[in-house]
């Protein structure tokens, strides 16, 4: 699916350190824990290419990774609640929305939704500042494999009726368990597809 290679390529701290916006990029954003590390490990097919840990807030920069010769993957500090000092998390805090809002060669922004939460008032936050952006989002549930089917079709439908709102919204939605590896072939069909 992708021609080449699968590397880290630096941590970003400010926007004048992101990379030169010479190919398309794809982002990972969600609440703090939510997942976007482990899920940019399960697609690159790299256990530890993206740190991933159980401490909300593990994700501090924003970190750039190629997908082949053709994508950047990007994780992002998550939002929300984090175990670190309150002056730091506001500072990544202000960088991850300059870059949602102004990063021109940004395609899409994935954005990451427990299986177990739904969207919360974080989450619409966020998809708001997307939407005045003009970002077209696309939602991806994770951690699919610790609920039970017959309660992932009520966090769904709660989920549809949200993006309803949302006129950024890529209305299919995609069912991921980065442990598992459901949905990760499909998301990396996706990602392939955008150029
Ligand atoms: P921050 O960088 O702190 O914003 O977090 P993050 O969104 O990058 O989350 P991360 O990938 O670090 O994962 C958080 C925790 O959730 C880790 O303990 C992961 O092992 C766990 N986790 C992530 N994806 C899955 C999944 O699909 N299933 C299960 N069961 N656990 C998962
Ligand atoms: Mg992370």
């Amino acid at each position: 699916l992708f021609a080449g290679p699968v590397d880290f390529v630096k941590g970003v701290v400010a926007m004048e350190g992101l990379p030169p916006p010479d190919r398309a990029e794809v982002c990972f954003a969600g609440r703090s824990n939510v997942g976007k590390s482990s899920l940019i490990n399960a697609l690159t097919g790299r256990k530890n290419i993206a740190r991933a840990s159980n401490t909300p807030g593990r994700t501090q920069e924003i970190n750039y990774f190629t997908l082949g010769d053709d994508h950047y993957l990007v994780d992002l500090p998550g939002y929300g609640f984090a175990e670190a000092p309150v002056a730091v998390v506001a500072k990544w805090q202000r960088l991850l929305k300059a870059y949602l809002a102004g990063r021109q060669t940004l395609r899409r922004a994935f954005v990451l939704i427990d299986t177990r939460h739904g969207i919360k008032a974080v989450d619409e936050e966020i998809l708001t500042l997307l939407d005045r952006s003009a970002v077209t989002f696309q939602v991806v549930m994770t951690k699919a494999d610790k609920v039970k089917a017959a309660d992932r079709e009520k966090v769904l439908a709660q989920v549809r009726a949200a993006l309803q709102k949302h006129p950024a919204a890529y209305p299919e939605i995609v069912l991921t368990s980065s442990e598992k590896g459901d949905g990760i072939e499909t998301l990396r069909a996706i990602v392939a597809g955008i150029g």
